[in-house]
């Protein structure tokens, strides 16, 4: 079991070391913030087979659907609501291993078991949100953390 995890937790950490090496890449060649958010979701979801990848980004008061990968989402997500609205509001990555745990889930399909949302700052404010679903329970960890925190600063 422990052999097991080691080996799964590996593959993570090897999956996550290429794609953060691609996407910076990718990034020195292009500086428009939705074309990059297009690629970088794509890279991601197709890198891990996720239900839903897709960025929120914040307009007016309010968090605005951008470029994603998977089925058809929200278009708008008020401050402090959800999964999305809380990462914005308390500036934090929110790691939620059961969305039906999480008060005030915002549920976009009843396929999303589990859910990760990374802010992304720009001179200390939240200016979007990387938002991941996974159709299993407990998909994302402090590795799946720490990664996606490095890779929404490339942006
Ligand atoms: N579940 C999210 C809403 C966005 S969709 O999952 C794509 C939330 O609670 O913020």
């Amino acid at each position: 079991m422990a052999e097991e995890l080691h080996i799964a937790q590996g593959g993570k950490e090897e999956k996550y070391s290429l794609l953060h090496k691609q996407i910076t890449a990718l990034l020195e060649g292009e500086n428009d913030a939705i074309a990059n958010m297009a690629n970088v979701a794509a890279m991601i979801h197709h890198t891990f087979g996720f239900w839903w990848t897709g960025f929120y980004r914040v307009i007016d008061g309010e968090l605005v659907l951008g470029p994603f990968q998977g089925p058809l989402a929200c278009s708008r997500i008020a401050y402090g609501r959800g999964v999305c609205g809380t990462a914005w509001k308390e500036a934090a990555t929110q790691v939620v291993h059961d969305v039906d745990k999480f008060p005030g889930h915002i549920a976009c399909s009843s396929a999303s078991k589990s859910e990760i949302v990374v802010p992304i700052m720009k001179n200390g404010k939240v200016t979007a949100v990387l938002d991941i679903d996974s159709e299993h329970l407990a998909t994302f960890d402090e590795t799946d953390r720490r990664w996606l925190e490095m890779i929404v600063e490339l942006l």
